[in-house]
């Protein structure tokens, strides 16, 4: 069993990043979903990430920096609306695909010639990185805590749920509370001449083209998303997208739309913000309920209701 720390101290994010140091794994919080953090430029500590999760070695890992100093390190030939790109949103819910340098190995970037980089925008991820800096660390490569193709954990809870029989002695669970976000960053591929939005999140098209003035061009499916996957994000419950609920069955709507007899409300968000950070949690907690259908009316309009409908689509294709 892993040790579980919730009282995220100056110590306990030394002892976390020593952890890390040493080649175990840390689950750790992040504005978006939890993460399970590995050395970035320990090849046997990646290798062990993608054991727990379950998740097939070709997929690539993002690597998780402190500040964007630090991506000069990881990354090469980076273009200027990159820089402005992370300038803007840094530390926050976004990854850039950039050219990767030498310290990104085969091991972290899948064998792409591409490396992922995100700044999280939470005070525990950013207290473990700055601390995993100071014992001479460059960066904690980290996939959703989640089994692969699972749902990913909103909270310290839902990551002991989905990863709690795998993980050893060493390796260590932070539990920095619910997540804000609530779904995963926004993943911008700037290997091109102009940005292209390769995964929705909060960090919104409208909001890329506003900062570096270019056209945002749509994903290419020849690179490889693990979260593109046709199915994904699923819970154990089949996912309903376009019925009426019946008694029974559970129901994610926003807060306007009631909940007819008979039917189990998992939650009611009264924005679309809401909905992101709820969608998650009320998901699993359909199958903790062991039901065996959930209702979602998605959110219409732009902005994160995108993020949540990619999610959705996705998790509707079930297991
Ligand atoms: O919000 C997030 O991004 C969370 C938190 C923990 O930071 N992380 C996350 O990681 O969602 P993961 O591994 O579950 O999803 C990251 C996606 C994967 O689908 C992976 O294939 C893609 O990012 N990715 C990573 N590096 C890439 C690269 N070099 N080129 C294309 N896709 C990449
Ligand atoms: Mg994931």
């Amino acid at each position: 069993m892993s040790q579980f720390l919730s009282n995220c101290t100056a110590d306990a994010m030394a002892s976390a990043a020593g952890q890390l140091m040493a080649g175990d794994l840390v689950a750790f919080p992040t504005e978006t979903v939890y993460g399970l953090g590995a050395d970035a430029s320990n090849s046997h500590a990646v290798a062990r990430v993608y054991e727990v999760k379950g998740r097939p070695n070709d997929h690539p890992l993002i690597v998780h920096i402190a500040s964007m100093e630090r991506m000069g390190e990881w990354a090469s030939d980076v273009p200027e609306y990159a820089i402005a790109l992370a300038r803007s949103f840094w530390p926050g819910p976004m990854t850039l695909v950039l050219k990767r340098s030498e310290l990104a190995g085969d091991f972290v970037t899948g064998g792409q010639d591409t490396v992922g980089i995100r700044v999280p925008d939470h005070v525990v991820a950013l207290a473990l990185l700055e601390a995993f800096e100071k014992v001479g660390g460059k960066g904690v490569a980290a996939p959703s805590a989640n089994r692969f193709g699972h749902v990913s954990p909103t909270n310290a809870g839902a990551v002991i749920e989905e990863l709690g029989d795998y993980l050893q002695s060493g390796d260590v669970v932070l539990d920095g509370g619910a997540c804000n976000v609530g779904v995963e960053s926004t993943i911008i591929d700037c290997t091109s001449g102009a940005p292209k939005v390769l995964r929705p999140g909060a960090i919104s098209v409208a909001m890329i083209e506003e900062c570096t003035g270019l056209k945002t061009t749509e994903s290419d499916s020849s690179i490889r998303v693990s979260g593109s996957l046709e199915n994904h994000y699923a819970p154990i419950a089949k996912v309903l997208l376009c019925e009426t609920p019946t008694p029974g069955q559970g129901f994610i709507a926003h807060s306007s739309i009631k909940t007819p007899e008979g039917v189990i409300r998992l939650a009611a968000p009264n924005n679309d913000e809401e909905f992101a950070q709820l969608l998650y949690s009320a998901l699993r907690e359909a199958d903790t309920q062991g039901l065996a259908e959930v209702v979602v009316v998605q959110p219409i309009g732009i902005g994160i209701a995108v993020a949540i409908r990619d999610r959705l689509a996705r998790a509707a294709n079930g297991r």
